[in-house]
């Protein structure tokens, strides 16, 4: 079991829908970069979008590079504190590249917004974004967003990549998280 004894997470999004969605996202993608005549570069941010990115990056038919990018915004915690720091940066220059970032979940826009401000710095020809979910009740800064998995509610949630205080990242649904 990846839960503990006392936890309850209760399933909001399925294995299956999950995959469902992954597969057209995928298509989306890659109708959208189709012309490009150079490799895309998927710009994963470090941890939560590992398990989707290893999918999406599956499900799209074109040319790729992957890069990853870690930031933290959280801490241990369940609610944004607003400081985003980088973890661990890219290792090659993105300048002249197609970026399209990839990220689990778009709660206030905090970390978004500070990814792609950092990442625009570095002359990239353009910078996409692709997010699993999206909490619309949260967003506090507007972000134009290329790609989004699943608008969901403002719970707080677990698996598929997303963790509460590192763990439950492993869980092959997305629930919503009930301290026991
Ligand atoms: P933002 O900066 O408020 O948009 O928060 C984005 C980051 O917070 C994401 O990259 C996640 O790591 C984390 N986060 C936000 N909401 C959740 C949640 O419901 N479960 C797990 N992590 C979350
Ligand atoms: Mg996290």
């Amino acid at each position: 079991m990846s839960m503990l004894k006392s936890e309850r997470v209760k399933e909001l999004i399925s294995k299956e829908d999950i995959k469902r969605r992954v597969e057209e996202l995928g298509k989306e993608i890659t109708r959208k970069y189709e012309k490009l005549d150079e490799p895309l570069v998927l710009v994963g941010v470090l941890k939560g979008s590992i398990i989707f990115l290893a999918d999406l990056c599956r499900a799209i038919d074109l040319p790729l590079e992957i890069e990853m990018m870690g930031v933290s915004s959280y801490g241990e915690a369940t609610v944004s504190s607003g400081v985003v720091r980088i973890t661990q940066d890219l290792v090659r220059p993105i300048e002249n590249k197609h970026i399209l970032i990839i990220e689990d979940i778009f709660e206030t826009g905090l970390t978004l917004k500070y990814l792609m401000d950092n990442l625009r710095a570095r002359g990239p020809k353009s910078v996409g974004v692709c997010t699993l979910l999206r909490k619309p009740l949260r967003n506090k800064i507007e972000i134009p967003v290329d790609f989004v998995g699943f608008d969901i509610p403002d719970d707080f949630v677990v698996g598929y990549g997303l963790d509460i205080a590192e763990r439950l990242r492993n869980l092959p649904m997305i629930g919503i998280y009930e301290p026991g």
